[in-house]
């Protein structure tokens, strides 16, 4: 079995994020995770739609869109022009959850909920989502430690959920990536992890070499 690796560009160099893109690519990233902040849901403002669709002529990778914004709904539709192929909603911004993931579904798109440390999975039972995001760190940005107690909340997931792909957001490293995989995760966003190595390449197949159950 394999996992999946999608580095986000939060991480990337900002100077320079097409070529960073790039190396990813290059280096085995499945996906392409786009973190997008605005302020107010959490602290940091960071990419837009249109640095989204800038980008997405240079790779054809799956762009996933995680939308840690307030009023999710109303950006949906120019991040699906943008290009996005998943998009991650945050129950706590969205009053109409089971509407929220039936637009991106009906756009074509798959549809994932983001679920916070804190935040239980019941929200998941009624809505028919795709993918969730298990965020193993408070959402609003990179670098911060992987919190272990969600490895319970992977499990009940793969136990109650066995339909829905398991990603795992933060703290991803070539030490914490095995115990997701154990308790039943298939996709990995990495950050710092990844863009703080020297050697893209090396770091991409030591997470895959960790994660791998075989
Ligand atoms: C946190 C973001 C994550 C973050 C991951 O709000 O959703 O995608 O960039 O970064 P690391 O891997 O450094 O925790
Ligand atoms: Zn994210």
């Amino acid at each position: 079995m394999t996992v999946e690796i999608c580095p986000s560009m939060l991480s990337a160099n900002a100077t320079n994020l097409g070529a960073e893109l790039i190396a990813v690519e290059k280096a085995g990233a499945d996906a392409i995770h786009w973190d997008i902040m605005d302020g107010n849901f959490v602290e940091a403002i960071t990419f837009g739609a249109h640095v989204v669709a800038a980008h997405r002529k240079l790779t054809s990778l799956r762009f996933d869109v995680h939308l840690m914004t307030e009023h999710p709904d109303t950006h949906l539709d120019s991040f699906i022009k943008a290009g996005a192929d998943v998009i991650f909603v945050h129950p706590e911004t969205c009053p109409h959850l089971h509407r929220t993931i039936d637009t991106i579904k009906s756009a074509g798109k798959k549809a994932g909920i983001a679920l916070n440390p804190a935040t239980d999975i019941d929200c998941l039972k009624y809505c028919d989502a795709d993918c969730v995001l298990v965020m193993s760190v408070n959402p609003g940005r990179s670098g911060q430690k992987f919190i272990s107690s969600q490895l319970k909340k992977i499990a009940k997931i793969k136990e109650l959920f066995p339909q829905l792909k398991i990603c795992v957001d933060g703290g991803i490293s070539d030490s914490t990536i095995r115990a997701c995989v154990e308790n039943g995760a298939e996709s990995f966003v990495t950050g710092s992890f990844l863009f703080k190595s020297e050697d893209y390449a090396e770091a991409i197949k030591s997470l895959r070499a960790n994660g791998c159950k075989d």
